[in-house]
């Protein structure tokens, strides 16, 4: 191996680890390698044009993509990728050196923060080395991941190296979907699992150790974490805290753990190129898949990563790609297209992980879940288009959206570090050097500033943390957020006007849902109609992944989903799909020639199962409103009633803030056009768009939420013109 090593990261190696405060020489040389990686400046073309010309033989009709390197030395080596064994793998991550003092330093710091490189071996060898260590014994690891997808793949690929099964002593946990048993000793959890913990075993008592993964990621849920954590290591001695991040930022961190060691596992990355294109693009889809086949037909052997910012997206590129790759049919290499994200069922995410075919180039397109989340080997080439798909809160409007956003430059050389692990690599930014410059921030705003704390605040409430202002955030939300998470609570009625829980709201913290949605479950226990508002809950949880609408038979799949059609919204159209597919039995036959996907059906029945489960314990007796709408619209009123928009002359604007919005063309109501209208989420396109809307009537409003409503602000337009024209005639008197 070390042949391959260039000389300055067997430098690196071999020089002894530091812990603590100290950076010392450390530092230098990581810095160092990072200027090598990423750092130089000087503008200087390769041989990129004349790769150019050779593609453009193969691909006449296509516009080329004029990139510029700002990189001082041309890529020199090349790609070993012979198949390694799990041991010779395990043995060959860069933290597997550092094995004893690991835990030499765990033992001795109750919280130590250990930094290393994305794919170093934090996920899945830490927890293996405390497993394999005689001297703790009864062990029991909690590791908590931001992201779902992770915490399964990175327990399948630990069991497997383990050599147990999925399930058995190692397992997973994520929302709605429990894989551990009594033998399960360590559990790979998202982290919001591991916030919901605390409320039933607030000191986290049958735990040993607690690992805060990819703690660099700052989700709303992981900085709830480091404030609770920290309070309880206070008074449980034994309990061990590992943060495990990615070289980024670990000095507050520490800072926050009471100036705990930061242990570094020295990086070992070769160098990566980085190209910009000249000129800004216009379409970023169609640049990325210009680009893909220019590496494919330009470059030497490697797969390559694409960074897109979301399931459609990401489908529509693998599409373009794959009906190109068919045009081209023999003239090229085969090209194997993975799409990756965070929706995709399991079986489909394991693909990534196989082996490319010889001769063939895997490209896999995946949302910033790759950025750190996910390890995939053999990635030589990134393409990186700039952008990602942030959730964004409006505090003044209580207004939440997902909108595409160009990333941070931290997020832009994770996406590069991507592509030199293996060997050296290159990436190709799909924006201007200057863009990178002055375009971009220097590093992501944490989750919790530009988020709806409506969940956090139940849950932080139901854990008896009633001053939350002076809770200890590494980094406070805004303040005007914290208010309005409490106002919110407060008219779903899950506090009182002394800010406290009430029973209503110690009932909706049992679910693991938000809390509008825990309202909508509750109140249907009110109007009786609980089996529908459940299927519901579950139809929206998979949420925009039920129809299916494939390229080539579009007029089919759009006529299917007409079929589903019922008066009244979305929200009972997804009523209607579930019950006919349970009529057909579950059908695997029926979805397909509904135009319907099976595995979200498969997954929307776990959710209502595992919600249906959760009934009992918030006393909420299951029974169905027999074909009437009405109770049901009105259950979904009631934890909704915040999400309301009014037909006015130039569209839709919503009630509390005259913000203007729109009706998804997706959506059953897009032509009808009622006059009220109740959505469950905003989601930020072209325009604003209302995802899944359903009609109401305003009258409604007031049954639902009197404290929050008042009749004048209801009054319809139809019935305001009246007065109107009776004061035209007034004047005209006049
Ligand atoms: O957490 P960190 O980014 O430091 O690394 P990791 O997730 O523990 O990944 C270490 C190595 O395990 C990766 O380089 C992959 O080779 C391998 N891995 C894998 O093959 N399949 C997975 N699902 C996860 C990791
Ligand atoms: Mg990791």
């Amino acid at each position: 191996r070390s042949k391959d090593v260039p000389q300055r990261d067997l430098e690196l190696e071999e020089t002894p680890l530091e812990l603590g405060g100290e950076q010392g020489r450390w530092e230098e040389e990581r810095l160092r390698t990072a200027a090598l990686s990423f750092g130089a400046k000087r503008e200087r073309e390769l041989g990129v044009r004349q790769e150019q010309e050779r593609y453009q033989l193969i691909l006449e009709e296509e516009e080329m993509i004029d990139f510029v390197s700002t990189q001082e030395e041309p890529t020199l080596s090349q790609a070993d990728l012979k198949k390694q064994s799990i041991q010779e793998v395990r043995r060959s991550l860069p933290i597997f050196p550092f094995r004893e003092d690991l835990l030499r330093a765990i033992t001795q710091h109750q919280i130590l923060v250990i930094e290393g490189e994305t794919g170093s071996g934090k996920t899945t060898q830490i927890p293996q080395y405390l497993m394999e260590d005689v001297s703790l014994k009864l062990l029991l690891i909690r590791s908590g991941l931001p992201r779902r997808v992770a915490a399964m793949s990175v327990a399948a690929r630990v069991a497997e190296e383990t050599g147990v099964k999925l399930g058995n002593e190692v397992g997973y946990s994520i929302r709605f979907e429990d894989c551990t048993s009594e033998r399960t000793v360590l559990k790979y959890m998202t982290d919001g699992m591991l916030l919901r913990e605390f409320l039933t075993e607030p000191d986290l008592a049958s735990y040993s150790v607690v690992i805060i993964d990819e703690a660099h990621e700052r989700t709303l849920h992981t900085d709830i974490l480091f404030g609770l954590i920290k309070d309880i290591a206070r008074f449980r001695s034994d309990l061990k805290v590992l943060v495990a991040s990615a070289t980024l930022d670990t000095e507050r961190f520490s800072c926050f753990f009471d100036d705990a060691p930061v242990f570094r596992i020295p990086g070992r990355r070769f160098p990566v190129d980085i190209f910009y294109t000249k000129a800004p693009e216009a379409d970023y889809l169609e640049a990325c898949v210009v680009s893909v086949l220019q590496i494919h037909v330009t470059q030497a052997p490697g797969d390559c990563l694409v960074f897109l910012t979301g399931q459609e997206e990401i489908e529509a590129c693998c599409e373009m790609l794959q009906e190109r790759c068919r045009r081209l049919g023999s003239k090229i290499a085969e090209l194997v297209v993975l799409p990756i994200y965070a929706n995709l069922p399991s079986d489909m995410q394991a693909k990534i992980f196989s082996p490319t075919p010889p001769g063939a180039r895997k490209v896999v397109v995946a949302t910033n879940i790759a950025e750190t989340s996910l390890t995939i080997d053999g990635i030589i080439y990134v393409i990186d288009p700039g952008f990602c798909k942030q959730k964004s809160y409006n505090a003044r409007t209580g207004m939440e959206s997902l909108i595409v956003t160009p990333c941070s430059r931290a997020s832009a050389n994770q996406r590069a570090g991507r592509a030199g692990r293996v060997a050296a690599g290159k990436c190709f930014r799909l924006y201007t050097a200057w863009a990178f410059k002055h375009e971009m921030e220097e590093t992501t705003i944490p989750e919790i500033q530009r988020t709806n704390l409506g969940n956090v605040v139940l849950l932080l409430k139901s854990l008896g943390i009633n001053d939350l202002i002076h809770f200890d955030f590494m980094d406070p939300p805004p303040h005007e957020t914290l208010v309005l998470a409490l106002e919110q609570l407060y008219a779903l009625g899950a506090l009182n006007h002394l800010g406290e829980l009430t029973k209503m709201g110690r009932r909706m913290a049992e679910l693991p849902v938000d809390p509008m949605l825990s309202k909508m479950i509750l109140a249907s226990e009110q109007y009786k109609c609980s089996e529908e508002v459940l299927t519901i809950a579950a139809m929206l949880s998979v949420n925009n992944s039920i129809f299916y609408r494939p390229k080539d038979k579009v007029v089919h799949a759009d006529n299917a989903r007409m079929n589903f059609t019922v008066p009244g919204g979305d929200h009972l159209v997804l009523l209607n799909v579930y019950n006919q597919w349970v009529e057909s039995g579950f059908s695997t036959q029926w979805c397909y020639e509904n135009f319907i996907q099976f595995r979200s059906m498969r997954r929307a029945r776990d959710v209502r199962d595992q919600l249906e489960g959760l009934m009992e314990r918030i006393e909420v007796e299951v029974v169905s409103s027999l074909e009437d709408s009405v109770p049901i619209r009105k259950a979904i009123t009631a934890g909704y009633f915040y999400h309301t928009a009014r037909l006015s002359k130039g569209g839709y604007k919503t009630v509390k803030h005259q913000q203007t919005v729109y009706v998804h063309p997706n959506s059953s109501l897009f032509e009808e056009q009622p006059r009220w209208l109740i959505y469950h989420e905003l989601v930020f396109t072209t325009k604003e768009f209302m995802r899944q809307v359903i009609e109401i009537d305003s009258g409604w409003l007031l049954e639902v939420a009197p404290h929050y409503y008042k009749s004048k602000e209801l009054e319809d337009s139809s019935s305001k013109k009246m007065p109107r024209k009776q004061g035209k005639t007034k004047d005209e008197l006049g």
